[in-house]
């Protein structure tokens, strides 16, 4: 078993004591921060950092060296998956992420590869044991995928959407075509974090960024029973440690009561949630990550310090809280607010794991 220098995030994910809370953030390494501005002009583009092992593990630990943190999150992109399937994933400047060719018809679905992992994202995989490497132990590094549901609004929806009308109507007209396309994704996602846990990921964490669209019968339909049968298919144990899973559904604060029931070990909340109400009803069923509104770090440094306490407060004594925002950092952030951000969830916290 490698040794851990820092386990805060591990212990607290499994209940265990810790003398501060662990804290990262969603998004922690990106535009923000200049360094990465820079690395990302050499690169040329986004996939080219993401498909260079050395730079994508450079822009992984650029906000290491400047804040606190208690985890590592892989550079990487939850389009990967798609892409692969030969989707062709390019970033229009302003309108972020497209795909040259969408998912709409069942034929779309059939002609979708499997994919293998190992070899057609060789090259995340290549990133995961590169940082792996670099970290030395220092934190735990965290492995990613989109939700199945995700992954397929961007696939048909061919890009962004606000409303989701393309994939509601698939939904809504040709449901079983949709649950094909969700089948093919769930394997290939579980496939995908696999590689990434034998690579080097110490955690899991999937990004349900847009499962907060659904109804509450269509969510547990469409986006969690996915969820669920992929964390079924997890290594669970790996290099002699559990490999803890997160699931993270923004604005799913209503459905938390059945995502405890999903096999993960940790649930990621949005701000919209008290974080104290929602302990009380995940019980210790469950950890819980979050939930500071990213825009807090707009605002002057005392503010963020009084935010941070009163989700401490919230939350109460002891372990099962990963502090994280509540979505990404914003790309307008001042890097010196996430650190006082960073900073004020350590001081403040060791008063809520005293005996
Ligand atoms: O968190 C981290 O630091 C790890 C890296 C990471 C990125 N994307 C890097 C990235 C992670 C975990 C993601 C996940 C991701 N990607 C999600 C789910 C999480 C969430 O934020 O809801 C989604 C929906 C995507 C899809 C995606 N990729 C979008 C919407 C964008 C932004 C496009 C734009 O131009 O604003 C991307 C590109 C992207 N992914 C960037 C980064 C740092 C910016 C690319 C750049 O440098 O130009």
């Amino acid at each position: 078993m490698t040794q851990l220098k820092n386990d805060r995030l591990l212990r607290a994910i499994a209940g265990e004591p810790v003398d501060a809370t662990p804290v990262w953030m969603m998004r922690q390494a990106g535009r923000y921060l200049p360094e990465y501005r820079a690395l990302r002009e050499k690169a040329g583009s986004f996939m080219a950092l993401c498909q260079n092992a050395d730079w994508a593990c450079e822009v992984t630990i650029q906000p290491l060296e400047r804040f606190d943190l208690d985890a590592a999150i892989l550079f990487s992109d939850i389009l990967t998956i798609p892409d692969a399937m030969g989707l062709g994933l390019y970033f229009e400047p302003g309108e972020g992420p497209v795909f040259q060719h969408r998912v709409t018809s069942k034929a779309d679905v059939d002609a979708l590869p499997e994919l293998d992992a190992e070899t057609d994202l060789g090259y995340v995989m290549r990133a995961v044991s590169t940082i792996r490497r670099e970290l030395n132990g220092r934190v735990p590094l965290i492995g990613f995928s989109g939700s199945p549901w995700t992954l397929a609004t961007y696939m048909v929806e061919g890009g962004s959407s606000k409303d989701f009308r393309g994939i509601k109507r698939l939904m809504m007209e040709s449901p079983e075509v949709l649950e094909a396309l969700l089948d093919k994704l769930a394997k290939a996602v579980t496939d995908y974090l696999n590689a990434q846990i034998r690579a080097g990921a110490q955690v899991v964490q999937i990004f349900d960024t847009w499962g907060g669209a659904l109804s509450p019968h269509a969510y547990q339909a469409f986006s969690l029973r996915y969820m669920q049968r992929i964390i079924d298919g997890l290594i669970r144990e790996h290099d002699g440690r559990r490999v803890p899973a997160i699931v993270f559904t923004k604005n799913g604060g209503q459905w938390l009561e059945t995502m405890a029931d999903c096999g993960a070990d940790c649930l990621g909340l949005d701000w919209t949630t008290n974080i104290g109400t929602a302990r009380q009803r995940v019980g210790d069923r469950v950890a819980l990550q979050g939930n500071l509104d990213p825009s807090t770090l707009y605002a002057p440094d005392d503010v963020i310090r009084s935010e941070v306490q009163r989700i401490l407060a919230e939350w109460g004594q002891g372990s099962g809280h990963v502090f994280n925002l509540g979505h990404g950092v914003h790309l307008d952030v001042d890097p010196d607010k996430a650190k006082v951000f960073v900073d004020a969830v350590h001081e403040l916290s060791q008063d809520y794991h005293q005996f």
